[in-house]
């Protein structure tokens, strides 16, 4: 079989854990890379062999499948045309920083031969993998949850606090979790949301109150003016006379029963690679590519979490709630 021909747009901190997780995977080829900043790329091409091309568009004519690892105002225009010129198309959360943009980008990928994914790499990441099958498939039927996904602060790297790079503090970090609820409790029915700005020219803080299709109902705060005190990343999810909680993505604990009892799975021996799912997805990509399968993390997926923090950030300047699309 020939190798699947990858080239890589954006040589950042992410672009390069995906080429070091394809470096290791006998059915590739790392072939190009491009960078705005040309020493980016050609850093990235010393380590892995790929040749650096001058624009993205030399870049996809000599690949078969492109990763989009660009910052987040920057993917749309990038996998839209990816996909439009018929390449297999990896591109990093978010799909796009507007609602028109991920509409773009999803007409794009709905009308493509290649394959689409987007970069929800939680979902792969063994804790929350554990914790989905635990809800979907082993009867641990929860009513409601709790999420906290905080940030210390808007200051560093420098892009962060830049809503023109970002597209808005839950475009960064937080998108992930909101992903992470529809992955776990499906079909966002309502969303409210109250936020606030403090020290940063943007609103910083978010509490937001969701209610899904399944009746589940969840709550979500997520501030980017805080400490960097851990976990930063948690889901609790409550159940009849059993709670169930995530400690970022190194533990899950589960408490049954009423005498406090529990027991804690830990995947602290993991590589962060796996640990944070960027093996796994990547493992699934190219999968799909080879296999025929649908992607695992599909152009709709980023567009419905595009569409909670769209509706976030609507009910927050609005004052009024979201109702979902069925409404
Ligand atoms: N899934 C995750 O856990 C995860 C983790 C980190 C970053 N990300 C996402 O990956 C993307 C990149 O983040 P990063 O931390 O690697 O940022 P980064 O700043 O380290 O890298 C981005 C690179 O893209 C280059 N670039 C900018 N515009 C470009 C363009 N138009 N064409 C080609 N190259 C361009 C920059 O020069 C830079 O080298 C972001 O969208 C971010 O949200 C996802």
């Amino acid at each position: 079989m020939d190798k699947i021909k990858v080239g890589i747009v954006g040589a950042g901190y992410i672009g390069g854990v995906h080429a070091s997780v394809l470096a290791r995977d006998e059915r590739v080829r790392l072939t190009a890379v491009h960078d705005t900043i040309p020493e980016r790329a050609q850093q990235l091409s010393r380590a892995t062999g790929a040749e650096v091309t001058r624009t993205a568009e030399e870049l996809l004519e000599r690949v078969d499948a492109v990763y989009v690892t660009t910052p987040n105002t920057r993917h749309t225009e990038l996998a839209a045309s990816a996909a439009r010129a018929g390449r297999h198309v990896f591109c990093e959360k978010p799909l796009a920083t507007s609602l028109d943009g991920a509409r773009a980008v999803l007409a794009a990928a709905g009308g493509a031969r290649g394959v689409f994914q987007v970069g929800h790499n939680r979902r792969f990441a063994p804790v929350y993998a554990r914790l989905r099958r635990m809800i979907r498939e082993e009867g641990a039927a929860p009513h409601s949850a709790h999420v906290k996904m905080n940030r210390g602060e808007l200051v560093s790297p420098e892009w962060v606090g830049d809503p023109e790079v970002t597209g808005g503090f839950l475009y960064e970090t937080t998108i992930h979790m909101f992903d992470m609820l529809r992955f776990l409790f499906g079909e966002v029915a309502r969303l409210d949301a109250v936020g606030s700005a403090h020290e940063y020219p943007e609103t910083d803080d978010f509490s937001v109150l969701l209610r899904f299709e399944s009746g589940v109902h969840a709550s979500m705060c997520s501030s980017a003016d805080a400490s960097w005190l851990f976990p930063f990343e948690r889901v609790e999810v409550f159940c009849h006379h059993r709670t169930i909680v995530t400690r970022e993505m190194e533990s899950l604990t589960d408490s049954s029963g009423l005498e406090g009892r529990h027991t804690t799975h830990s995947v602290h021996q993991l590589s962060k690679e796996e640990k944070w799912g960027y093996a796994q997805e990547d493992r699934a990509f190219i999968d799909s590519i080879i296999t025929g399968a649908p992607a695992l993390v599909t152009a709709e997926d980023g567009y419905k979490a595009v569409e909670l923090v769209d509706a976030c950030y609507g009910a927050v300047r609005s004052g009024e709630p979201w109702l979902g699309t069925r409404n």
